[in-house]
């Protein structure tokens, strides 16, 4: 009724008896550039601590015929006794890490010691691959406040786990295998030794297993491509 109205007779209306505005239509929602997908919602990392010994040979056949980038956790001492298997590592796209020089308790040692030990690895890391590791793993998984501060200094983000399959000590691939796909979620870590043959033996089961669970074995580069220095990470 109103809305027929000449406008002058509806300017003559008192405001209070003019029907409310019509609120225009709300403005269609600006459509979002999609979201890059998450290739790596599916993604565990599979890593290797201690070596390289002669044998971690053996094992990074056995990845690259399943295409599957890991992550090694080398000591020092050992990546300056095989530093061809350090850079083999490299050229396969596997994720380096920093296992310390000779593999001490860090929190038991001073500031001066703990830094000797990160330094030394690192170098080692440097020697043979020309680049300096991002990710380190504390011995036994023993850190505190000053380990992680110390770390971060370095550039090191650390990384423990969330799957600890305890190959070391029954040294059975079947049990290796079993252990690792079976506590493997999506954004797990899972923490194996390349120094136990029986690891070695274990790994086309934890990466097929791995796969026929829907998961996908990567290194942790991959799982966690921007790690911060000196925060310390259990899972994605
Ligand atoms: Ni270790």
């Amino acid at each position: 009724m109103y809305d027929g109205m000449p406008a002058q007779v509806q300017a003559a209306v008192p405001p209070q008896l003019q029907p409310a505005p019509v609120a225009p239509p709300a403005e269609p929602a600006v459509e979002s550039a999609p979201a890059e997908p998450d290739t790596c919602a599916n993604c565990v990392a599979i890593t290797y601590d201690d070596g390289p010994v002669a044998d971690t040979n053996r094992l990074l056949d056995a990845l690259h015929a399943r295409d599957v980038r890991a992550t090694f956790m080398v000591t020092g001492t050992n990546a300056r006794e095989n530093p061809d298997l350090v850079r083999r590592m490299r050229d396969d796209g596997h994720t380096v890490g920093n296992h310390t020089d000779t593999h001490p308790r860090l929190p038991l040692l001073d500031d001066a010691a703990i830094a000797a030990q990160l330094d030394a690895s690192s170098a080692a890391i440097r020697t043979a691959t020309g680049t300096s590791p991002r990710w380190m793993r504390p011995p036994y998984g023993e850190t505190d406040a000053r380990v992680a501060g110390l770390a971060g200094q370095r550039g090191l983000a650390l990384a423990l786990w969330d799957v600890d399959t305890l190959d070391w000590q029954h040294r059975n691939a079947e049990i290796t295998c079993r252990a690792a796909v079976d506590q493997a979620q999506p954004g797990s870590v899972i923490l194996m030794h390349d120094i136990h043959a029986s690891t070695v033996d274990a790994a086309p089961c934890v990466i097929d297993g791995l796969r026929a669970k829907g998961l996908r074995p990567v290194s942790l580069d991959e799982l966690i491509p921007d790690p911060e220095p000196g925060h310390t990470y259990v899972r994605r």
